[in-house]
């Protein structure tokens, strides 16, 4: 049985080929911890590091790389955004469909630490967020607006640039997490008057696990969430407070960011017109397929132009993990079933009791396949109708 990869949305899989040799030929012929001394071993693996911090800043229109800095993942990124900006007694803005990456930092910060948080509601219906709602939750003492570019459950893709400028006219910082879009649509920090954004390298990027970064906005101060080697002013005891080096603690993960450079360059080459008119043929096609099995519920926006490909569902009268489990393992079609860790989301779509099944189709998937994906489905429908 030939396996189909429907979890892209978890992380993207397959890889470019380029991807897998890049992280080989680190491994395996560079070699050299960056920063750490001057041989030419070290320099050329500190030349991956720049290299790669180029290339994102290319890709997200940041102006000087250096305000890039790695991180293991969105998570990671994200914490050093909420923890190292918050004090008690300021206000923060998120959407209701946030990710438990965003959330449970919040949690802990208004519940021990005097952090006052609001989640503005989005539509039951398809997750989208009404920019003006978002105006309305403003207060005098609001010091972020933080949230997702697009959902990880509905796919839904959220009015950045319009909240972008609500930011920019009320003098409020402006945090955005890419995990689910970086690679895949536009995210452009000036454009969209971004301050702090946070993005993944596993995902939309088609790198390696374990990688990801925050830019964080020429001129803003945001304290580290580790202390420890980097490398630079060794000398003294005080983390450095410079970027990148500031929230660079410790040996990075260079082979996985060599990968992540290839996967950038990736998708450079192609081009993300191209990548993002694949992924919404496909998620149509998905849409459209579903939509023929009356008992079959789906999630999000009608419109793959307001959607990435995220496509969550419900089978009336079966449990969504079984759902799962069936298509894994009678028809080899891997998906993500349960509530994605985002219960804010599955709260504000009321599936939080329900959880749903997740297809995410990604650059690699193909028209093939999504039939193949319709099919299955059917079949069980049928079998649950019967
Ligand atoms: N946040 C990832 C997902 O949506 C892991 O599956």
């Amino acid at each position: 049985m030939n396996r189909i990869y429907m979890d892209n949305a978890a992380t993207s899989f397959p890889k470019p080929e380029c991807v897998y040799r890049g992280v080989d030929f680190f491994n395996r012929y560079m070699g050299g911890n960056p920063g750490r001394g001057s041989s030419l071993t070290v320099l050329k693996s500190g030349s991956v590091l720049h290299e790669t911090r180029e290339a994102l800043a290319e890709l997200f229109n940041i102006s000087d790389s250096a305000r890039i800095a790695f991180a293991l993942n969105v998570t990671e990124a994200i914490n050093i955004g909420l923890k190292g900006i918050l004090n008690p007694g300021d206000h923060v803005i998120t959407t209701s469909m946030e990710h438990n990456s965003v959330a449970r930092p919040l949690y802990v910060l208004s519940s021990a630490r005097g952090v006052e948080w609001t989640a503005v509601p989005c539509s039951p219906l398809d997750g989208s967020l009404d920019p003006e709602e978002l105006r309305k939750a403003i207060r005098p003492h609001t010091r972020m607006i933080c949230m997702l570019h697009a959902s990880n459950v509905t796919g839904t893709i959220m009015p950045l640039t319009q909240v972008g400028d609500i930011a920019r006219e009320n003098g409020i910082l402006f945090m955005v997490d890419a995990a689910q879009t970086a690679g895949v649509l536009e995210v452009d920090v000036v454009r969209q008057n971004i301050d702090i954004m946070a993005f993944t390298g596993h995902k939309g990027l088609l790198g390696p696990q374990g990688t990801g970064g925050i830019y964080v906005k020429p001129g803003l101060y945001i304290k580290p969430l580790k202390e420890g080697g980097t490398g630079s002013a060794s000398e003294s005891l005080i983390q450095p407070d410079f970027m990148p080096d500031m929230y660079e603690s410790g040996t990075q993960n260079t082979p996985g960011i060599a990968g992540l450079l290839a996967g950038v360059n990736f998708i450079k080459e192609t081009g993300l017109a191209k990548i993002h008119a694949h992924e919404q043929a496909l998620t149509r096609m998905l849409l459209e397929g579903l939509q023929e099995m009356k008992k079959v519920r789906v999630y999000g926006p009608q419109n793959t132009s307001r959607r990435t490909a995220v496509v969550p569902f419900n089978i009336q009268g079966l449990d969504c993990g079984e759902v799962s489990f069936i298509l894994d393992n009678e028809y080899g079609i891997t998906t993500r079933s349960g509530l994605h860790c985002a219960p804010l989301a599955h709260e504000t779509l009321k599936t939080k009791a329900l959880g749903a099944c997740r297809l995410s189709p990604g650059f690699f998937s193909t028209e093939m396949e999504v039939m193949e994906v319709i099919k299955a489905i059917a079949a069980i429908y049928r079998r649950q109708r019967t």
